[in-house]
């Protein structure tokens, strides 16, 4: 038997990254997934890899026209949910206050805190009792890292999302907790490096302040989230798991 053995979950942004890597880990557990992104070649390809068990669904989660699709999709396959991961997210560097557009301040705040607020209210219907909900934090929401303010102040509203919501749905039984990754190896950090060619030194850079000096593979993000989505912390609800190499907790 595996972790998740007849479970259904979804993945949002799973086509790529960590949502990637937490769908490969969830069916290799028994799970039914399935994945999201905008993107159709990229999550035509992740489907392929990942096998029968992976369902691919094209959705932006910035419209909600989209996430009503996705959900009827899924209610009209027969399914219903029993862990759903709201991952998808984007970053963006060099966004300093002096210079800030509102566009990339409505873009990322659109995906990364309207997307995930309105994909976990439109899963609500759907998720079992006893379900868990992951959210996908940041380690820039405990930091202030010059440039980063919009997308450290996304994720600092997911991680006040999550104990709210965690109050808010304990009469169901559903446990809500956030995933907090520090730098991480995925196409989408090694995406805001100046140039293709700078991503490697790009992310190590980053990586180097850490305590463990290195940045995390997927994987290592994956097998968290497994935790989280699993009975494996069935008493856990309202928190945020760290594993971003000590970044945040030690100094290094
Ligand atoms: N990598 C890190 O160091 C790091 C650290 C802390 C937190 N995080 C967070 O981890 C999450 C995953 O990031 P990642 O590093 O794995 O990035 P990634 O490799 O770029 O993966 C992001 C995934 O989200 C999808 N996506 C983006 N916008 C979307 C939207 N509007 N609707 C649906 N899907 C969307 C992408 O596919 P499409 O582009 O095709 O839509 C892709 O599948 C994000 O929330 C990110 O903020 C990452």
């Amino acid at each position: 038997m595996g972790q998740l053995t007849d479970k259904t979950a979804l993945v949002t942004g799973a086509s790529s990254g960590i949502g990637l890597a937490a769908a490969e880990r969830f069916i290799a557990e028994g799970a039914r997934v399935y994945i999201t992104g905008r993107r159709k070649d990229v999550l035509d390809t992740a489907a392929r890899d990942l096998g029968d068990q992976a369902i691919p669904i094209q959705n932006d989660v910035s419209d909600l026209d989209d996430l009503d699709g996705l959900f009827d999709r899924i209610a009209a396959d027969g399914h219903r949910l029993d862990v759903v991961f709201a991952n998808a997210g984007v970053g963006e560097a060099n966004q300093p206050l002096d210079s800030l557009k509102p566009l990339a301040f409505d873009n990322t705040f659109g995906i990364n805190v309207r997307g995930t607020v309105f994909t976990v209210q439109k899963a609500l219907p759907l998720l079992n009792d006893g379900g868990s909900i992951v959210l996908t934090g940041s380690s820039s929401a405990h930091r202030g890292t010059a440039g980063f303010g919009v997308y450290s102040a996304t994720k600092a509203a997911i991680r006040q999302f999550g104990r709210v919501w965690a109050a808010e749905l304990a009469p169901r039984g559903l446990r809500v907790n956030t995933v907090v990754p520090g730098t991480t190896d995925t196409p989408g950090l090694r995406g805001l490096a100046e140039n293709s060619e700078r991503s490697g030194g790009f992310v190590n850079e980053l990586a180097s302040g850490t305590p463990l000096r290195r940045a995390a593979d997927p994987s290592e993000i994956a097998n968290a989230v497994l935790f989280l989505a699993s009975d494996q912390s069935s008493f856990i609800t309202g928190s945020e798991l760290f594993v971003d190499g000590g970044e945040v907790q030690v100094y290094p």
